[in-house]
């Protein structure tokens, strides 16, 4: 560890880590560091040599880049590329080509010589890999080594696709990739069987050889990984936790990613802390689930053990400090969500007055409403709400080609029944819906699985989808003229890691505000990626809420977050946690089920749900089947 951080704050880090506000402000400023660099040596006459990467990290990095060619004159006359990796299996014009993406990504807009970028080859025929992996080194050497390496990491902590079991010297290689990897480019080769099983990807040791490595990482989903590459061990089970050792890498974090850091996730353990409500009740409520008792149970020595010694002092003794965090998660509960008419509120999460309220669903895709507060939904439209559910985005991209294929056979078939010599005996004119459906089957089969989708069948797509939003509503008791579906032309218009919010997104959405004037508004996103769809549809909201500057409603009106898919809020994040019975929860799994085009079988089993009701649990609260949590956005 020759770069370990020097501040008691950073004790537990092992490599550099800088924690930035938002992925933009990350990635303009590594973007003004390599344009420094590659001006300062143009200026000495010599070349930079930068080593790339792909995926959705970089984005925002290679916006900037563009921006500083096109707005401020920078020249990559004399940068030479090469990037990290290629899928193999490949041609350089696949849609999801690492060759193609960075094209679209980058080097179509600046003035990179052709010449000077580099990417494996990923159809090169098996027995003339390892050589071509050869020449990939004997290339970067010739370049003179890299100069700066661009890095993100994958969940299982790959950096490049050096997965689990790369070793540290490690060189450009074919590699299988990981089945989390898989999983997680599913979305973009629209099904995790068309994901390529093997990729050529430069080595650890080959990163570790460039002068200066900087890795970003945004992003919830990427906090867990993170912390393991910058606090852990440096093992072969994550190759990012190589970088430790490298004399000068550094991490470039969002604040989501940065999450789970020990400065961030447990700051009374390196520096002083202002006790503040939200910390206090991280504080105790992360003591009773390491000694497995609930908060009413804990101990002065247990406070003082574990570096909480000045909070305990500021309460007086934990019985005062345990009483205190016990209600105010005792107050989290609540199975009134939109409030409980002519009760007293004053501890309840949600006000009585008015009822009923006019409840506002943004649910980026559909199915984000469904999986993450299903149950709540129901609950409202129980209570008598009046629940408007605003779909942002019709969701097509993640329905499979079977789908449209299946709808379109079902059409023709039932064209042919209403033919005079059909069963039906009817007759009628289907000669547009023949010719409909005999044009969707032509382009499915024209793209093949990995062929990019057209207007005609994405909208196909997108209508599926529809139908089994509405069958879910309708499952959870709301009739689905109650449904909306914007779709945002961000989503209509992009594809996976590519989005870009425009003015017209926020429009849609702030008309949406304006004529709903709700008095709550459940969303999520706020901790996504912000290139995923729930990032995007995030921004798209809060700048339209911004946009309703100071309209009167918005006084009246509480937004509540939650965790998208794939986590769930920790207990000193929840505002309002919902508990639910083992028939609600029964209910909300029957409503996830009509997502037929795409459920993943982990999203049937509530077991998200049971989680937090385990640990509302532990912490010695009442004892719920599940519970759907929700976080106050103030
Ligand atoms: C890309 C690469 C990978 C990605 C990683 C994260 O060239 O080598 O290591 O950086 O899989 O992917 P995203 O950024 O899509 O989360």
């Amino acid at each position: 560890m020759s770069t370990a951080a020097t501040t008691t704050t950073e004790q537990f880090e092992k490599v550099p880590t800088l924690i930035f506000p938002t992925a933009t402000t990350a990635a303009a400023a590594l973007a003004r560091e390599v344009a420094d660099l590659i001006t300062a040596r143009q200026a000495a006459g010599q070349t930079t040599v930068l080593g790339l990467a792909t995926g959705s990290t970089p984005v925002p990095f290679y916006r900037e880049l563009i921006r500083l060619h096109q707005q401020e004159g920078l020249s990559f006359a004399n940068v030479i590329t090469f990037n990290l990796d290629e899928y193999h299996g490949l041609g350089r014009d696949h849609r999801e080509s690492y060759f193609r993406f960075m094209r679209e990504q980058l080097f179509d807009h600046v003035d990179l010589r052709p010449e000077n970028i580099h990417l494996p080859d990923g159809t090169v025929p098996l027995d003339k890999v390892f050589a071509h992996c050869q020449d990939y080194e004997a290339a970067i050497d010739a370049a003179g080594g890299i100069d700066l390496q661009i890095l993100g990491i994958g969940r299982t902590g790959h950096i490049g696709f050096n997965e689990p079991g790369s070793t540290r010297d490690s060189r450009t290689r074919l590699i299988a990739l990981d089945r989390i990897t898989r999983q997680d480019a599913a979305a973009d080769f629209l099904g995790e069987g068309n994901v390529p099983r093997f990729a050529i990807t430069m080595g650890v040791g080959t990163i570790l050889r460039a002068r200066k490595v900087a890795l970003m990482a945004w992003g919830e989903n990427k906090a867990e990984i993170v912390r393991e590459a910058v606090e852990g061990a440096e093992t072969e089970a994550v190759s990012a936790s190589f970088l430790q050792s490298h004399p000068d890498a550094r991490f470039l974090v969002d604040a989501p990613a940065s999450k789970a850091l020990t400065r961030v996730k447990l700051p009374w353990l390196v520096s002083h802390v202002d006790w503040d409500e939200t910390g206090t009740r991280r504080a105790v409520t992360w003591l009773a689930l390491r000694h497995h008792k609930p908060v009413l149970k804990l101990l002065d020595e247990e406070y003082n053990e574990n570096g909480m010694a000045e909070l305990l002092t500021r309460h007086g003794r934990a019985y005062d400090l345990n009483i205190q965090i016990f209600n105010r998660l005792q107050h989290t509960i609540s199975g009134w969500p939109g409030g409980k008419p002519g009760a007293d509120d004053r501890t309840r999460p949600e006000r009585a007055e008015p009822h009923p309220k006019r409840s506002l669903i943004l649910a980026p895709e559909p199915q984000d409403d469904v999986l993450s507060m299903g149950a709540t939904l129901q609950r409202l439209v129980e209570h008598g709400h009046n629940v408007h559910v605003a779909y942002m985005t019709s969701g097509d991209l993640r329905v499979g080609d079977a789908e449209a294929s299946k709808f379109a056979k079902v059409l023709l078939e039932t064209s042919e029944q209403f033919t005079p010599a059909g069963l039906g005996g009817q007759q009628g004119d289907w000669t547009h819906q023949v010719a409909y459906a005999r044009d969707i089957l032509a382009q499915l089969e024209a793209k093949g699985p990995f062929g990019d989708p057209g207007d005609a069948l994405r909208r196909l797509k997108g209508l599926i989808r529809r139908g089994e939003a509405r069958d879910a509503l309708q499952a959870l008791g709301l009739p689905p003229e109650h449904a909306q579906f914007l779709d945002l032309p961000f989503y209509a218009k992009g594809r996976y890691r590519q989005f870009r919010l425009e003015e017209a997104d926020v429009t849609a959405l702030r008309t949406v505000l304006e004529t709903e004037k709700p008095h709550q508004i459940f969303i999520t996103g706020h901790l996504a990626d912000p290139n995923s769809v729930q990032g995007v549809a995030w921004r798209a909201f809060t700048t339209a809420w911004d946009q309703c500057g100071t309209a009167a409603w918005k006084d009246n009106c509480r937004i509540w977050l939650h965790r998208g898919h794939q986590k769930e809020l920790e207990p000193h994040e929840i505002d309002m946690a919902v508990p639910i019975s083992p028939d609600q929860l029964a209910q909300k799994l029957a409503a996830i089920q009509k997502f037929q085009s795409h459920t993943n079988p982990d999203q049937l089993t509530g077991d998200r749900n049971r989680q937090s009701a385990h640990t509302y649990d532990a912490l010695g609260l009442a004892e719920y089947e599940a519970i759907e949590a929700f976080e106050r956005w103030k």
